[in-house]
């Protein structure tokens, strides 16, 4: 940090300054004004730089030049302060800056919508632009960079290979039908054939659309490279106005040859109690402020999770619980049916109280690429269910056998010739494996405490909505 910041003339981030172990006759920073107080003699500005939560409170005297400019500026401005670094007598900080010198390099003014006052979470939707200046945004930011990286640490420790799969893609891994579609051809005037759009006039010479998961692509990759996995953005264009989904999200998929459902489940396991120790451990002050604010037992709940062991359910079983819940869900439950949100919800922190895997799923509710178990009507699938947000993993064993996934695919009205890369695969050198997909959003949700999944991404995409 020294380097980058130090060929900035100079100029040290706030998180350094607070973290020196004794007084500095001068120093540089540079951030925006959170807070501007008049004082009898001299005022206090709290200045902030995103480098850590708390701000760093300079004393301004009337005698340093551009006092008035900086002072009447007041919230939203950008300064340069040089002041020597002192122990502040004012409680909650250890030191404090006595200006010598300041710089407005960005004028603000009382239009400024980051006022003092608190504003709803909504309202800061409509300034997604400005909101990552406010507290709990700085926050949720950092604890989303920092994890980022954890994602990365993770795997690496574990030799698994990183791979980028497409973006473009022309197939429909979750065959939901909820792909974006990526096209070059005229909206107005499509070229036709027969009165049908002639895909082979567009761009790609098929239809193609934006990934709904990297899934099949690193199923390839686990089948050169024994681990693998991909962590990008993914699009559905799922018409549900939810505070769980969003057109646009973050999914981390890892894939593992020679691995069946339960190695699958551990990996998941070892996965989150890992990302949710490694927020403990760096990113305290941020979450000591969603503990305050946001979601009261927050700590106290990611310290459990650090340390729990998770339980594991059939779907079968958990709809057995459900059906003796004895209470009403809006959505009614029986075998064979997805389970809801609500369902998911009661499941996790009213039987278990904790993480949940429910596992083997009926197969009709799930996607063609899962592995058929002996029973015929289940396949090896795994949900992993957290309180609050329900659903943040779903994973499953793969079919390896080609028999059995071509006629899956028939099944379900999949042309094995769109698939035919993906079913040489289990054509050559097939071996059983397994995987799953972790939804970066949904993660920060539980970590953060954070309600809805617009607030932990910087600008949301869902329906209606792809703002900024
Ligand atoms: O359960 P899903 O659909 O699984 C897959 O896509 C598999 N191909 C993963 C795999 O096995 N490699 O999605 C995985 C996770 C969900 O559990 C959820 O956390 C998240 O992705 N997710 C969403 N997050 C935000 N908005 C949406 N619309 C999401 N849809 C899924
Ligand atoms: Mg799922």
């Amino acid at each position: 940090m020294n380097n980058s910041t130090d060929r900035r003339q100079g100029r040290i981030r706030i998180k350094e300054a607070l973290a020196t172990a004794e007084a500095k006759e001068r120093i540089i920073v540079r951030g925006w004004t959170r807070t501007v107080r008049r004082g009898k003699e001299v005022a206090f500005i709290a200045l902030n730089d995103g480098s850590c939560f708390a701000s760093l409170q300079v004393v301004l005297g009337p005698d340093v030049e551009h006092y008035e400019a900086a002072v009447r500026c007041g919230t939203g401005a950008c300064l340069e302060v040089e002041g020597a670094l002192v122990a502040s007598p004012a409680a909650g900080q250890r030191w404090e800056v006595h200006a010598h010198r300041v710089k407005l390099l960005g004028t603000s003014d009382a239009a400024y919508p980051l006022q003092k006052k608190r504003h709803s979470f909504e309202y800061l939707r409509s300034i997604a632009h400005l909101r990552p200046r406010a507290n709990a945004f700085g926050a949720v930011f950092r604890v989303r960079s920092a994890l980022s990286f954890a994602i990365h640490s993770f795997f690496r420790e574990r030799g698994f290979l990183y791979v980028h799969t497409p973006i473009i893609t022309g197939n429909d891994c979750e065959g939901a039908g909820e792909m974006f579609r990526v096209t070059t051809l005229d909206a107005a005037e499509p070229a036709k054939l027969d009165g049908s759009i002639d895909w082979q006039q567009d761009f790609f010479s098929h239809r193609t659309g934006l990934t709904v998961s990297g899934q099949l692509q690193g199923e390839l990759f686990a089948s050169a490279f024994s681990d693998i996995y991909t962590f990008g953005p993914t699009f559905r264009a799922e018409n549900s106005n939810t505070s769980r989904h969003a057109a646009e999200f973050w999914m981390i998929e890892p894939e593992m040859a020679f691995a069946d459902l339960a190695e699958d489940c551990a990996l998941a396991e070892d996965f989150l109690r890992y990302l949710v120790t490694y927020a403990l451990q760096e990113c305290g002050e941020d979450l000591a402020f969603f503990d305050e604010r946001i979601e009261k037992g927050l700590l106290a709940k990611l310290e459990t999770l650090a340390k729990a062991e998770f339980q594991t359910m059939s779907y079968s079983e958990a709809v057995r619980r459900l059906e003796q819940a004895g209470r009403s869900f809006e959505f009614p439950v029986a075998w064979g049916a997805d389970l809801q949100s609500e369902h998911e919800r009661y499941l996790t922190e009213e039987v278990v109280g904790g993480p949940l895997f429910v596992t083997d799923y009926p197969a009709d509710i799930k996607a063609f690429y899962m592995r058929q178990n002996d029973d015929g009507k289940t396949v090896a699938a795994m949900d992993l269910l957290v309180p609050r947000v329900g659903e943040i993993i779903g994973g499953s064993q793969r079919e390896e056998r080609l028999d059995v996934l071509e006629s899956k695919m028939g099944a379900c009205g999949i042309d094995p010739q769109n698939l035919w890369w993906y079913l040489d695969s289990r054509r050559w050198g097939s071996c059983p494996h397994s995987g799953f997909g972790l939804g970066f959003e949904r993660l920060l949700m539980y970590v953060t405490g954070m309600e809805n999944i617009r607030d932990v991404i910087p600008f949301p995409r869902t329906p209606g909505n792809a703002n900024f």
